[in-house]
């Protein structure tokens, strides 16, 4: 399972990069403002940095506004992928933009049905929201579950990302479920290295290790 960075931090992208795992980023309107920096700057900057797919996202919502946008942002860097939203004209964008070579992360996915379209539509990624279907009281796992299984039984190029991530039992359910990608914000991921019985473990050894004789 690939690992993408939900943030648009550059300071927590470095650091969580500088640990191995991370395989590229994903941001959004919201993760941008946060910043309060500006917004190519913010996305070159973070593609600097990360050797991988950085996605960003389009805000216009008919299909030559967006197509538009993505042209002007996929030409700031070659790792750039345009995070579209999940409608009709956000489709007819995907596929001009498939045709294009410029790689689309379709956005707000929430069913099955919608994966469908956006794989249908040539989206690169397809991002299930799932945290945001949870707490509307849905089930969310099985929505990732059937994602991948249309996608290997049609033999899409798509690749699933387990969005909205809210805790690291999401990340254990997504392992489960066989996603391809998981979109993990920064204080999740560093959750998911922690455990008691290591730090524990560790001390024991160290603490073992000083009573043997040394030469
Ligand atoms: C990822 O691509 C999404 O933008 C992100 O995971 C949304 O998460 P949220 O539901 O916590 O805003």
């Amino acid at each position: 399972m690939k690992f993408f960075v939900d943030t648009a931090n550059v300071n927590s992208i470095r650091e969580a990069y500088s640990w191995g795992v991370v395989d590229g980023v994903t941001t959004n309107p919201t993760l941008i403002s946060k910043e309060g920096r500006d917004f190519k700057e913010t996305i070159v900057e973070i593609c600097s940095v990360v050797d991988g797919p950085v996605s960003a996202e389009v805000v216009n919502l008919d299909a030559e506004g967006m197509v538009r946008e993505a042209r002007e942002i996929a030409s700031w860097h070659k790792n750039i992928v345009i995070k579209i939203p999940m409608t009709k004209e956000g489709m007819r964008a995907a596929k001009t933009l498939k045709a294009e070579g410029i790689r689309t992360n379709i956005t707000l996915i929430f069913s099955p049905n919608q994966a469908l379209i956006a794989a249908k539509a040539g989206g690169m990624f397809l991002s299930v929201f799932v945290g945001r279907l949870d707490d509307i009281g849905a089930e969310s796992m099985g929505v990732i579950r059937d994602t991948v299984d249309m996608i290997d039984t049609y033999g899409f190029d798509s690749e699933v990302i387990v969005a909205s991530i809210r805790h690291p039992m999401h990340l254990v359910e997504s392992m489960r479920a066989g996603a391809h990608i998981a979109t993990i914000p920064f204080a999740v991921l560093d959750q998911m290295f922690k455990h008691p019985l290591t730090d524990i473990g560790i001390e024991r050894f160290l603490a073992d290790w000083a009573k043997v004789p040394k030469g």
